[in-house]
């Protein structure tokens, strides 16, 4: 029995020989997975109000920071604004009917906050912005569409960022009475809520480097900690409301949207590299995820690490601020479910940085860097890596207790106006089959996927020249039309088939060498093992 058991052993390590690691080859070269997803799995695609609806000063909408932000030279790279977009203020039957040709059950967009409060109070109350929503909402239903409605994607209302915007405690309250009035208009129908999307993007694009509105970065190693705490707190402020207020009545769910890349150990045999992953994913993900799924507190390894750069800058507190005990149990477990955003991975090393200046970047001592073989994007963070978002669905699984989760965003980019997509195709059939393997061989519990997004629109400081579309837009033509892609017609098939089928031998995909002789190596060993035992 002993020596068939080494043999077997032996017989495994070989054939895993030629990967670094168990884990890394298990989801690497892990052959294609043909099966359906759980019945009742949820398939969205998703929008944002400043990238998409125009209007930016219709209906006594008030100015918010990307209105502001794009109007002021020269932050955008095609020096483009969101004024018109892709005009879906006015197009509502436009949107939905593509939304209907998809054939997705979710549709994931974000309210204007400045479009129905104008200053962000509810001094401001604006019926025009009021009314739109309602009609998007009312046509959706009609459609038979569920609407996923998150509160807070990036234009904050300029007026609040004249008093200090997210570095001001005061928008904990504010937020809370603009997120108490789209429970009360829009909740009899509105049944998924997220908080915030990207808190981590708000506040270290946003308030670090300033790539994004309102573009401060004068203080990369204070803002954007000052200003996650005000967010993390607004979001659990809103949480509670609902929890209180609207939850009996109208049985919807509420949550935040966090995004994180993977953020992989660049040789998973160095035990310095796994730590380095470690603290780069808790200074990403946990940064949020901590107080809100973990503990009510930031993560330890952020709290030793900027209280000890904080001191030796000379400081008698830290950086990085503290929640009271109270505030603890008041954020801690304010989610009826993980909203998850993911684009790309990292591979992660150990570097201590002196940083003149303190930094959030260098805070974590981590560099990173891509493995050279990874397909690139139109966006030049993005790096196109299936498997990463199975071993990042795992790392959640593993630090929050395998919460029930949806992926609410997930594409890829170009620069080209083509509506042949085939790259496009590749990345969603390739990612979606990652999400199944987390869910059928981890026992990941991921309940949705949304596709981002809807159609081509304005990609913040890329403005137009990055496109993440669905749907194609031609934003040289007054009237916008939009025009399906080959992706649109490969996403509307998958959920119509809800899964992957097996292939006819007709149609058998190619699948690489190294695939084929992994699978072949595993069969065989699979076969030799149940032969010894
Ligand atoms: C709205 O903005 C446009 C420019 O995008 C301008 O031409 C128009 O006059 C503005 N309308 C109002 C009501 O301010
Ligand atoms: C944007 O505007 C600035 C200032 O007018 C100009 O220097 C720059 O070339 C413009 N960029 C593009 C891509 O048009
Ligand atoms: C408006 O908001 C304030 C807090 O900012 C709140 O005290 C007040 O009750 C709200 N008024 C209405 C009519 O909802
Ligand atoms: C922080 O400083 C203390 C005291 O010098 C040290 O023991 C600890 O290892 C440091 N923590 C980190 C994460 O570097
Ligand atoms: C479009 O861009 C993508 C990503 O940058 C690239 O992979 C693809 O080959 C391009 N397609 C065409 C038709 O140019």
């Amino acid at each position: 029995m002993r020596s068939k058991m080494s043999i077997s052993l032996t017989l495994v390590f070989f054939a895993f020989l030629g990967c670094r690691t168990l884990v890394r080859c298990a989801y690497q070269d892990d052959p294609f997975y043909y099966d359906k997803f759980p019945d009742g799995f949820l398939w969205s695609t998703a929008t944002s109000s400043y990238q998409i609806e125009g209007g930016w000063n219709s209906s006594e909408k008030g100015e918010n920071i990307w209105d502001r932000f794009t109007h002021t030279c020269c932050h955008i790279e095609d020096n483009s604004t969101g004024d018109v977009a892709c005009d879906s203020y006015n197009k509502i039957q436009d949107d939905v009917q593509l939304l209907k040709s998809l054939g997705v059950s979710h549709y994931r967009f974000s309210i204007s906050w400045s479009r129905i409060m104008a200053d962000g109070t509810n001094a401001t109350i604006k019926s025009g912005g009021i009314d739109y929503y309602n009609r998007l909402i009312n046509a959706l239903k009609k459609a038979n569409i569920e609407p996923m409605v998150t509160l807070y994607h990036w234009d904050l209302p300029q007026a609040l960022q004249d008093i200090g915007g997210w570095e001001n405690e005061l928008l904990v309250g504010y937020f809370n009475e603009y997120a108490r009035t789209c429970f009360k208009r829009f909740g009899d129908r509105v049944k998924l809520w997220l908080t915030f999307n990207e808190p981590f993007v708000v506040v270290w694009v946003g308030l670090g480097f300033g790539a994004h509105a309102p573009g401060i970065s004068d203080r990369p190693g204070e803002a954007p900690y000052k200003a996650a705490h005000t967010i993390i707190k607004s979001h659990a402020e809103a949480w509670h409301t609902y929890d209180n207020e609207f939850r009996s009545t109208q049985k919807g769910r509420i949550s935040i949207t966090l995004d994180s890349d993977w953020k992989g150990p660049k040789d998973p045999n160095s035990a310095d590299d796994k730590a380095a992953s470690e603290r780069a994913m808790q200074f990403k993900l946990g940064w949020f995820a901590n107080p809100i799924f973990k503990n009510g507190d930031y993560p330890d390894v952020m709290k030793e690490l900027i209280a000890n750069k904080s001191a030796e800058e000379g400081r008698s507190t830290s950086r990085l601020p503290e929640f009271t005990e109270s505030e603890k149990l008041r954020i801690k477990g304010t989610f009826d479910f993980f909203g998850l955003n993911h684009y790309t991975t990292q591979l992660i090393t150990t570097q201590y940085r002196s940083d003149k200046k303190p930094n959030y970047g260098s805070d974590m001592d981590a560099k990173e860097s891509q493995d050279p073989s990874w397909q690139r994007a139109g966006s030049s963070w993005l790096y196109v890596v299936p498997w990463g978002l199975r071993a990042l669905l795992n790392w959640i699984k593993d630090n929050y207790g395998n919460p029930e989760l949806y992926i609410t965003e997930n594409g890829v980019s170009d620069r080209n106006a083509s509506l042949q997509d085939d790259h496009r195709v590749e990345f969603y059939r390739n990612y979606i089959n990652n999400v199944l393997k987390a869910i059928k061989k981890d026992g990941c519990n991921v309940k949705g996927y949304t596709a981002w997004s809807l159609m081509d629109n304005f990609e913040w400081a890329a403005g137009y020249t990055e496109k993440f579309g669905l749907h194609y837009v031609d934003f040289s033509d007054p009237a916008r039309p939009r025009k399906a892609k080959k992706s649109a017609e490969f996403y509307k098939q998958l959920i119509k088939d809800n899964g992957f089928n097996a292939p006819t031998s007709a149609s058998a995909p190619t699948v690489g060498p190294r695939h084929r002789a992994s699978s072949v190596l595993f069969m065989v060993v699979t076969l030799l093992v149940k032969f010894l035992m």
